[in-house]
C-alpha cells in the first residue's frame, strides 16, 4: 500500500481506549507514528462503560475493547490481539508454588476488585458464578496500578490483564497463579460504529494493529515466564 511505503504525510488520529489498554496503546502508537510521521495522534483512557457510551456518540475514529460487546450496539469490532487475564499473588503468599490450584480454592482467599464499570470485573464476576463461587471482596479499587500495590501490601489476590504487569521485572514481588481454567482467553478488539467512514489514517491504524499482534503475543509470553513461580510442567 501507498500509505505503508511512504508513511502518510498528514492526518489525525483520535483513539478511545478502554483502562486496561492504556498498558500497550501508547506505544502502539508511537511506533505507527514513527512510521507515518506526518500523523498526529490524541488518546484518550476510559473504563468500559464511557467507551461505549463514546463509541455510540462516534465521538472518535477508533476504540479499543477488551471483549466484544454483548450487548446489540450498532458497531463492527475486529479482534486483533489476545487479553489472558490471570490470578495475581503476592510471591510470598503460599499459594504462589501450587500447581494446578483448584478455583474453588480461590474463595478461601481476599479479593481485591475493579470497580463497577469495568470490563474485566464484569468477566471475573461471571467466572466466579458460573462456578458456583462468590469471592471473597476485601476492597475495590478503580486502577489496575492500585490494585497491583494492594497486591505488594499482601492485602489479597486479584484478576488482571497479563498486559497490565509488562513492566514488571522479574525480581516483582507479583506472582501468577497456576488456576485451573486460567487464564481467562479473552480479545482486545478495534471498534468503530457501523456506517462510519473511516479516514485513510485510521484505516492505516487498523492494519498496523494486526501487524502489532505478534509482537504483543511475544510480550505477553515474556511476562509471563518472568512471574511464573511454580515450576512449569517439563
Ligand atoms: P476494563 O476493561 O479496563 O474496563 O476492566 C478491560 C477489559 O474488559 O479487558
Amino acid at each position: 500500500k501507498v500509505a505503508d511505503l511512504k508513511g502518510l504525510k498528514r492526518g489525525y488520529l483520535k483513539l478511545c481506549v478502554i483502562t486496561t489498554a492504556k498498558y500497550f496503546a501508547p506505544e502502539v502508537l508511537g511506533r505507527f507514528c514513527r512510521r507515518h510521521q506526518g500523523v498526529d495522534v490524541a488518546l484518550k483512557v476510559t473504563n468500559r462503560d464511557s467507551v461505549l457510551e463514546r463509541l455510540i456518540a462516534n465521538k472518535d475514529d477508533l476504540y479499543i475493547l477488551g471483549q466484544n460487546p454483548e450487548r446489540d450496539l450498532e458497531m463492527i469490532a475486529m479482534p486483533f490481539a489476545p487479553n489472558p487475564l490471570h490470578v495475581i499473588a503476592h510471591r510470598d503468599h503460599p499459594l504462589a508454588h501450587e500447581r494446578n490450584i483448584p478455583v474453588e480454592r480461590l474463595s478461601e482467599e481476599y479479593f481485591i476488585m475493579r470497580e463497577p464499570g469495568s470490563g474485566i470485573r464484569d468477566y471475573v464476576l461471571k467466572t466466579f458464578g458460573e462456578a458456583g463461587l462468590k469471592p471473597r471482596v476485601r476492597m475495590e479499587l478503580g486502577s489496575n496500578e492500585a490494585i497491583k500495590h494492594a497486591i505488594y501490601g499482601q492485602l489479597g489476590l486479584s484478576v488482571l490483564s497479563l498486559h497490565t504487569l509488562a513492566l514488571e521485572a522479574e525480581s516483582s514481588a507479583l506472582a501468577i497463579l497456576d488456576v485451573k481454567g486460567f487464564p481467562l482467553e479473552r480479545q482486545w478488539y478495534v471498534a468503530h460504529a457501523k456506517g462510519k467512514e473511516l479516514s485513510v489514517v485510521a484505516g492505516a491504524f487498523i492494519d498496523f494493529l494486526g501487524e502489532e499482534s505478534a509482537r504483543l503475543c511475544r510480550q505477553l509470553d515474556e511476562t509471563r515466564a518472568r512471574l511464573t513461580r511454580f515450576q512449569p510442567p517439563a
